[in-house]
């Protein structure tokens, strides 16, 4: 359905644990964040109420996230509910490739067609620091599983000054001979680290370095591109794409909700707001839950203030939320 302001929210993002089995500086605190009990994390048969209400709106793709996603037991399971619900088109899921190699197959025969796969290093030892002790031949193992079954790649690297700024042109060249889409994020203060304003280093500079040495065609966004501005080495398998959070957002194009572990919809990941769905998890109350998730989806908001004041928004890990 549209939303207040003509955007076509058709796709959810659904975050089915908060665990994790990293802990990457920008996303959580040394310590970890508190884990949810098991009991305040909504079941998977709620979760799929959850789905079958938001699909009678217009709901056409489900992202699953976390956390970690493949680290809820059962995940193989629910996502073959997930892919018969009726309405539900295409199910895509977002992993840090840490288990992938051995869920490769089950997730493709599950139905799903698309990972993206959150990588910020290609070298091993830069690759622990960032995610504080991840193996990166596992990951990259993962990778391999994935492309040998037919799985459509997306990388997703956040650019970190001082962090894996060295490497921005190694994953560029990635997409040279693998058809992966390889996608540059910038840094988002969500946990407001130490030290975050330094980290930042905005899409034009990317596009600027990226253009300094390769020819970069420019490439229409289709519907997949998703916020992403699509661009493809002259020449190569794979393309580019650079995600602008910060510097420029692009609320206006914004197609989704969320739905987190703990049953909260939210219609931004930016914004304060969220609406408790545990209270209309019963049998009898479908239609109270989709009036609520028709109200999440009128109320979504303009557009977030994270790049001009990021006060705005109270600090938060992306895994409590899904990324
Ligand atoms: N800034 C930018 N991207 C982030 N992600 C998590 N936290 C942040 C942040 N603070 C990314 C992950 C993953 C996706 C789900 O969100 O790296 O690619
Ligand atoms: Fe885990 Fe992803 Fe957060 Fe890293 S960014 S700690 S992989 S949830």
């Amino acid at each position: 359905m549209k939303d207040n302001f003509g955007r076509n929210i058709n796709y959810l993002r659904l975050s089915i644990t908060d665990r994790c089995n990293l802990r990457c500086h920008y996303c959580m605190p040394a310590t970890g964040v508190e884990p949810q009990h098991h009991e305040d994390i909504l079941s998977y048969g709620e979760m799929l109420r959850i789905v079958a209400a938001a699909s009678t709106l217009g709901i056409r793709k489900v992202r699953v996230t976390g956390g970690e996603p493949l680290v809820r037991k059962g995940v193989i399971g629910f996502l073959e509910q997930l892919a018969a619900l009726e309405g539900i088109e295409e199910i895509a899921l977002t992993t840090n490739g840490i288990l992938l190699a051995d869920y490769a197959r089950a997730l493709s025969s599950a139905g799903v067609k698309r990972l993206n796969i959150s990588l910020d290093s290609l070298n091993p030892v830069t690759f622990k620091e960032i995610t504080r002790g991840g193996d990166l031949m596992r990951v990259m193992d993962g990778i391999d599983k994935a492309e040998q079954v037919g799985m459509k790649i997306k990388l997703n690297m956040v650019a970190m000054h001082g962090v894996n700024d060295h490497e921005l042109l190694d994953f560029a060249a990635l997409s040279i001979d693998k058809p992966w889409s390889v996608r540059y994020i910038e840094y988002m203060p969500t946990i407001r680290e130490e030290q975050w304003q330094q980290r930042i280093i905005s899409g034009a500079d990317i596009l600027d370095l990226l253009n300094s040495h390769f020819q970069l065609e420019h490439l229409t966004t289709d519907h997949f591109c998703g916020p992403a501005r699509p661009y493809r080495i002259a020449g190569a398998a794979g393309t580019l794409g650079i995600i602008t959070p910060m510097s420029e957002h692009f609320c206006g194009s914004c197609n989704r909700i969320r739905v987190t572990s703990m049953g909260q919809a939210k219609s931004c990941l930016m914004s304060n707001e969220a609406v408790e769905l545990r209270p209309l998890l019963g049998v009898r109350q479908q239609n109270e839950l989709i009036d609520t998730l028709k109200k999440v989806i009128c109320g979504k908001p303009e557009h977030h203030r994270l790049g001009t004041d990021p006060d705005s928004t109270t600090p938060f890990s992306m895994a409590s939320i899904g990324g």
